[in-house]
């Protein structure tokens, strides 16, 4: 079986990552170049090439790599504002393409990579990856047990967002690099809500600030977002940026997702799954045991084996741009209704930006 020639550009924490726990930890992948600007994480990948005794090429500017190298897949883990860029420059050479979440900061742009992906006619996989994971699958495979889903909840409590260095040092707390905290971060859980809603999301209604950590940035540190779907599935998220790790918890302490139906209630606290129906006695307890808390590598292997079997067979993965498109459609109605202190409808973007949500 031929290997599927990677190269990989933004080498920060979930570029080296992705090289090292999962590109190369998977059959189905060669890193054959890597690209960064930043002379420390080009160095740092090189080291490590070194100590795995390959030679990798490294480039320092992505249009010289797109240009002088032959890869079938780029994977592009620069900051959210680059995404949109450099996701077209790789379409238009027609690679297939693993491109980080957010898939562009404004709908607009992911309007126009979804039409650059239509136009190449390559496999494109948005790093949505929390889809993959193993305990959303269950969530999945248990859905009947809920019975008819009314209510989606997740709860981001957790640290601040962690330093970014490189060549644009801490890019994620600035909206005009990140497109905002709800963009940026929590465009994994409206992905999550829109997969289990199942229909059109028709309103957005949230309430955030930046109070505590952000206070001198302009992204929100907490928020509550509503999100109501048109078959009358209503959404709540609630996010935290300053809360303390609770006791015991050493990886990701931070996220709880549920679900409740007309039969039961499913809970997702990190890697522990519960399945209760109405008499509230206890039907499933499981718990995912992580070899690796790196960032998300799991996870991500999950979404690279799909990616891997997509690219052979010629179809599109789970997330695609579409999945991608749709997030950030929720995602920018809940930054402009917490800017305005309004409830936004999706269908007012919808006219805006002539797009559709697309089920
Ligand atoms: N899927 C997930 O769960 C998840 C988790 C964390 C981060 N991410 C995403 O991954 C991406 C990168 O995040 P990160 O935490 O690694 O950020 P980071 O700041 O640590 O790394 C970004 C890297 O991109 C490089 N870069 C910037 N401009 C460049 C350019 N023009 N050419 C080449 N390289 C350039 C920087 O020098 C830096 O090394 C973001 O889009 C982020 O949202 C996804």
């Amino acid at each position: 079986m031929n290997k599927i020639k990677v190269a990989v550009i933004g080498l920060g924490l979930m570029g080296q990552s992705q090289v090292r726990n999962c590109f190369d930890k998977l059959e189905d992948f060669e890193v054959v170049a890597v690209c960064d600007n930043y002379q420390t994480h080009i160095d740092n990948i090189k080291d490590y090439f070194y100590q795995t005794g390959r030679n990798v090429e490294t480039y320092t500017d992505y249009k010289d790599m797109l240009n002088k190298c032959d890869m079938d897949l780029v994977a592009i883990v620069t900051p959210d504002f680059l995404h949109e860029e450099m996701a077209l420059a790789c379409l238009e050479k027609k690679k297939h393409l693993r491109l980080e979440k957010p898939m562009a900061i404004t709908i607009d742009g992911c309007k126009r990579i979804a039409e650059a992906a239509k136009k190449a006619g390559t496999v494109v996989q948005i790093g949505l990856e929390l889809r993959y994971s193993d305990v959303i699958e269950k969530i999945r495979n248990h859905i009947d047990e809920a019975g008819d889903v009314k209510l989606l909840w997740c709860h981001e409590f957790r640290h601040p967002l962690l330093k970014k260095e490189g060549s644009v040092p801490d890019w994620i707390i600035k909206r005009k690099y990140s497109g905002g905290t709800l963009v940026e971060k929590n465009c994994h859980h409206f992905d999550l809500f829109n997969m289990f809603a199942g229909a059109k999301p028709v309103t957005v209604y949230a309430s955030g600030d930046n109070q505590v950590e952000y206070r001198h940035t302009d992204v929100l540190d907490n928020a509550f977002v509503t999100v109501e779907y048109e078959n009358g599935v209503r959404a709540m998220l609630a996010l935290c940026l300053f809360a303390p790790p609770r006791n015991g918890q050493k990886h990701m302490p931070h996220l709880e997702f549920g679900l409740l139906g007309s039969k039961g209630r499913i809970d997702m606290r990190d890697d522990e799954l519960f399945v209760w129906d109405r008499a509230g006695k206890s039907e499933m307890h499981y718990t995912y045991i992580r070899n690796n808390y790196e960032a998300h590598c799991e996870d991500i292997n999950l979404s690279l084996k799909d990616l891997a079997k997509c690219i052979r067979e010629g179809k599109q993965p789970l997330t695609d741009v579409y999945t991608g498109l749709n997030s950030i459609i929720v995602a920018v109605a809940a930054e402009i209704s917490a800017a305005e202190k309004r409830v936004v409808y999706i269908s007012e973007l919808e006219e805006k930006y002539g797009v559709s949500y697309k089920i």
